[in-house]
């Protein structure tokens, strides 16, 4: 097949990277900062502890270029290779002028065009398929893709509701055309846009542009609704799966590793049910890192890097404000 006189390849996760604060805030910090307790927040949520990149001087591009450079010394290559940036992010270093100009210049990557995305918790999840669709097409062939967040500088830390879910952190992936047959396979992304204000940052957009009132009433933090969020993602979650479980022939038996959104370990483990998995299949690193937005996914890839084989079946899965949601399948390639 050609599109453009380019033959369409198959894109493929080449090389993985992590970066996490040192800085742990505990659920007991958080105790003595919000009415809340240990045990309320693990049996609610599954999380221990979560990161804090705590330097004011420091923003999301921070995480990202940690992530990068990770991913490029441990794949032992240079960054003047690569043809495209993407920065997947709720809190970008500023409002006008993308992180992921800044991480690319940063890096060294001075041959790549940058930009950033933002779908919330699907950002990661949404991004691997405009990387993989850019390298399948045959029109770049090195995307760095990176999903970073300082979710710690949009967190209203007197809200109890919200503060104890997130942390900061960044992840990032390397898509190239695949040297096997393993890579990108399929996906399936739904959105909707009516229940936008069940998770959400009020102001600051053009729908409610930063005053004096805005900042009065809070409206620069994110809040969220999170029984609402929490029906949907479960139900929605594992729709998505199971859709594209069933388009792909998947099993409970075929598939090697759900890789979810990790944003709660009960949506995690309903859904774990709902698909009837081996909750052994399913990567999890919540507890320590608490929900990292865009950087859930990447940073799950990470931490189970060595135990991934070539041809091993990953479904991945995510849900987050906008709604926005989806599922993918990815066959391992290295
Ligand atoms: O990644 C993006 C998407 N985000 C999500 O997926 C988050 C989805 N939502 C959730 O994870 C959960 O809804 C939360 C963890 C946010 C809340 O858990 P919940 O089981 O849904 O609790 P709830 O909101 O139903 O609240 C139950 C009770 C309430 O008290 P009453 O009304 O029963 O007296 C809350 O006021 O727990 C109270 N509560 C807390 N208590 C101690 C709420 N937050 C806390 C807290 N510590 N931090």
């Amino acid at each position: 097949m050609h599109l453009k006189g380019k033959k369409i390849l198959k894109a493929a996760i080449t090389a993985v990277g992590g970066y996490t604060p040192k800085t742990i805030l505990s659920n007991h910090k958080l105790e003595t900062m919000v009415d809340t307790s240990d045990e309320w927040i693990r049996s609610r949520t599954g999380i221990k502890e979560r990161r804090i990149l705590l330097d004011e001087n420091k923003a999301t591009s921070y995480l990202a270029i940690k992530a990068a450079k990770d991913l490029l010394n441990k794949k032992k290559t240079t960054a003047n290779t690569i043809d495209l940036v993407i920065v997947a992010t709720v809190t970008p270093d500023l409002h006008v002028a993308a992180t992921a100009a800044y991480v690319a210049s940063s890096i060294g990557a001075k041959n790549a065009f940058a930009f950033d995305l933002n779908a919330a918790c699907s950002g990661f999840l949404y991004g691997m398929s405009v990387a993989a669709a850019y390298v399948n097409s045959g029109q770049y062939k090195k995307v760095l893709l990176i999903g970073a967040d300082k979710m710690s500088s949009i967190v209203d830390y007197t809200d109890r509701t919200t503060c104890i879910i997130f942390g900061d952190g960044g992840g990032a992936v390397l898509f190239e055309p695949s040297l096997n047959k393993n890579g990108w396979e399929d996906e399936y992304f739904r959105s909707d846009g009516s229940d936008r204000m069940s998770l959400r940052i009020k102001a600051g957009g053009s729908l409610h542009p930063t005053s004096k009132d805005t900042l009065e009433k809070g409206w620069h933090n994110i809040h969220q609704d999170g029984k609402t969020v929490f029906k949907y993602a479960v139900s929605e979650m594992s729709k998505v799966t199971k859709e594209i479980m069933k388009r792909n022939q998947l099993d409970k038996e075929s598939i090697d590793y759900l890789v979810p959104h990790q944003a709660n370990k009960r949506i995690i483990d309903a859904t774990t049910q709902r698909l009837d998995l081996n909750p052994n299949k399913v990567m999890m690193n919540i507890e320590y890192f608490g929900n990292t937005t865009a950087a859930t996914l990447p940073l799950l890839l990470n931490d189970y890097e060595n135990k991934l084989n070539i041809g091993d079946k990953l479904v991945f899965a995510a849900f987050g404000g906008g709604f926005t949601w989806g599922a993918a399948y990815l066959t391992w390639a290295y």
